[in-house]
């Protein structure tokens, strides 16, 4: 087929696979298994192509391939030196940006950002650190958010919004000065609506948002990415890119 608004057929890395109607280049990929780096794009949220880390090349041109509609024909290069290459540099750089120091982190083995880097071989920040001064809010009962070591992807935001029917996050400001506000006139989080079983609090791909006093309950060595690349955990809705837990769990 290859009218528009219709299904067909891509190739990836030469490998033919289908579309269906109104899918994109990224959800035709993950419902083919195949694993395109991403850190702002989950599946059910609006795409929101702002991490770059998805860009792959269409037919001789960069592009998002979580916004970019695939159609059919189309010839798209992604797990290339090159490619690889510019991911290694952005995330890189968005180590250095926030305090992304994984040994002393919670989150470290289900840390998406930090599993993308492994994936990409990445051994060193290569840029200087800015070591940002961002406020931490720990004024929740349940849960605390670090902006340190906020990268910015806001899918905390569209989960409050397209999911929880909320509205709690937002981000403020641009380039090095824009960071993550919550949605309470005094600015923080315990004056939002949020609650610890809302899909917002656990979205977060780096350790910015975090549930309290559950930290260490899985011990390290066997947490998401210790025992999953995340290219598997990207591609298979069955392994959880964020471990669900809930304040009153035991
Ligand atoms: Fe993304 Fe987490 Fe920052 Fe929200 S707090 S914008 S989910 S990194
Ligand atoms: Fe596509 Fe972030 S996943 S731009």
């Amino acid at each position: 087929m290859s009218a528009e608004g219709k299904g067909g057929t891509i190739s990836i890395d030469g490998q033919e696979i289908p579309f269906e109607a109104g899918q994109t280049i990224m959800d035709a990929a993950l419902a083919a298994g195949i694993y395109i780096p991403h850190l702002c794009h989950r599946p059910g949220l609006t795409p929101h192509g702002s991490c770059r880390l998805c860009t792959v090349e269409v037919d001789g041109r960069n592009a998002a391939a979580c916004t970019l509609p695939a159609a059919d024909g189309q010839h798209v290069d992604s797990n290339t030196v090159a490619l690889n290459e510019v991911r290694k540099t952005i995330t890189q750089m968005l180590f250095v940006e926030g305090n992304h120091l994984c040994p002393g982190c919670e989150k470290s083995g289900d840390c998406t950002l930090q599993a993308v880097a492994y994936y990409l071989g990445m051994l060193d920040g290569h840029f200087p650190q800015f070591y940002p001064r961002r406020e931490v809010d720990a004024s929740h009962p349940d849960i605390v958010l670090d902006r340190d070591r906020c990268i910015l992807c806001e899918l905390c935001v569209r989960a409050s919004r397209q999911i929880d029917g909320k509205d709690v996050f937002a981000i403020s400001g641009r380039g090095i000065h824009a960071s993550l506000i919550v949605n309470a006139p005094s600015g923080r989080l315990v004056d939002t609506d949020i609650a610890a079983t809302d899909v917002a609090a656990h979205i977060c791909p780096v350790g910015a948002i975090l549930i309290k006093g559950h930290g260490f309950e899985v011990p390290i060595g066997r947490r998401t990415f210790d025992t999953h690349r995340v290219s598997e955990a990207g591609r298979d809705a069955r392994l959880p890119l964020v471990r669900p837990r809930h304040a009153d769990e035991e």
